[in-house]
């Protein structure tokens, strides 16, 4: 990516990383990701806000090159993990004047995890404010957006929120600006869904927090930069309440085929009730997709065959995942089938301890559905009709 001004003086110095397909080794990235990282120039100092992943330290050093930033007085680190401070050490290099501005548990993880010595670190107060010349930095912290050391940086003078991982999106796009509102907020529901749904909680706060402020420009450090800042935070006080919509998923996995019947069959019997349905073939599906729908599902129905005498060990991936991220599910059920046995409705259940859901009826099939199975099916989809009314989602 090439460095590009966002605002006056202050450069998006970040890189693309469009080839990157899984993040953390567990979260798939189907559009790439960017690791943002922000020049502001004041008067006096200049600060970076945030570097990249150390796979990319070379772009970030051209970029900065290239933007004619000759020196660096600060470097704000708003978050330890390593795609947005690998680069860090290699910077100080460059850079030997800079000092790393950070709070005091995010300033631990880095000398952990990047071996930064103390000698190189201002640490900083929730609230407290570091002066460029003409522009202020004030630093919020917002813990457990996903990490506990979080914080954000606010631009005072020109109200720009640089948010760090909050608010972002896995996207690599040329432009850092946003230019598709429909993708990006996709993209970012995605996102919030892998990563932050599960402290919904302590976000809805920090949400609070940011609504007092007045906030012009959200620079994220991954993704783009929202120049109309209601669009992401109106979407994130969505997806952080416990409102949820008329959908039921079914996340199933069939291996000769009769677990896929029941599903075929529930899905015919909850469209014929009015609600909307989602199966995902566990063998095929995008885990992140998964993901994406449960931010707002109200009943989920785990479908597994048995197998090994319990449940299909793919289903139980998607379960301790959807236990994991903690979803405001309000429904959940279990349907399936057996040849002589086993325990996978106990292993399901065992591994949803998280999900505060009522448990509507089990369905199993002993070999391939019969009628009674279907019928019981039916009954399974109108009761799950009958709670969606009862919370009012379905008229
Ligand atoms: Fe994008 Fe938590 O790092």
């Amino acid at each position: 990516m090439a460095a590009t001004e966002i605002r006056k003086n202050i450069v998006s110095v970040g890189a693309l990383d469009w080839d990157r397909r899984l993040f953390d080794e567990l979260i798939p990235l189907p559009e790439g990701t960017s690791y943002n990282s922000y020049v502001v120039r004041g008067g006096e100092k200049t600060a970076l806000i945030d570097t990249v992943d150390p796979s990319k330290t070379g772009e970030l050093l051209e970029n900065l090159q290239e933007a004619g930033v000759t020196r660096i007085d600060y470097i704000v680190s708003q978050h330890a993990e390593q795609d947005h401070s690998g680069s860090i050490p290699e910077v100080l290099e460059i850079y030997p004047r800079a000092v790393v501005v950070t709070n005091e548990k995010c300033k631990a993880m880095l000398m952990d995890l990047l071996l930064i010595p103390e000698s190189k670190f201002k640490t900083v107060a929730d609230g407290e404010t570091l002066a460029l010349g003409g522009r202020t930095l004030e630093f919020v912290f917002a813990p457990w957006v996903h990490w506990p050391e979080t914080m954000l940086t606010y631009l005072r003078e020109d109200k720009v929120l640089f948010s760090c991982d909050f608010l972002g999106a896995h996207l690599a796009q040329s432009r850092p600006l946003l230019s598709d509102e429909n993708r990006t907020l996709q993209s970012a529901k995605r996102y919030f869904a892998e990563i932050m749904m599960p402290f919904r909680i302590p976000i809805r706060k920090h949400l609070e927090k940011l609504k007092t402020m007045e906030i012009d420009m959200i620079a994220p450090s991954h993704g783009v930069v929202y120049p109309r800042p209601a669009l992401i935070l109106d979407a994130y006080g969505e997806w952080v309440s416990d409102a949820t919509r008329n959908l039921a998923l079914i996340p199933f996995v069939s291996m000769h085929g009769s677990t896929r019947e029941m599903v075929e069959h529930l899905t015919g019997a909850l469209v014929r009730q009015g609600v909307e349905v989602m199966p995902f073939n566990l063998i095929h599906t995008d885990i992140g997709e998964l993901a994406k729908e449960l931010v707002d599902a109200s009943t989920v129905v785990l479908a597994s065959p048995t197998v090994l005498a319990g449940v299909h060990p793919v289903v139980a991936h998607a379960a301790f995942l959807a236990n994991a991220l903690r979803p405001k599910l309000k429904f959940a059920s279990i349907i399936g089938s057996y040849g002589w046995g086993g325990k996978m409705v106990e292993n399901l259940l065992a591994s949803l301890g998280n999900l505060k859901v009522e448990l509507l009826e089990t369905v199993l099939a002993k070999g391939c559905p019969k009628e009674s199975d279907f019928q019981a099916l039916d009954r399974l989809a109108a009761a799950i009709a009958e709670k969606h009314r009862g919370i009012g989602v379905l008229p």
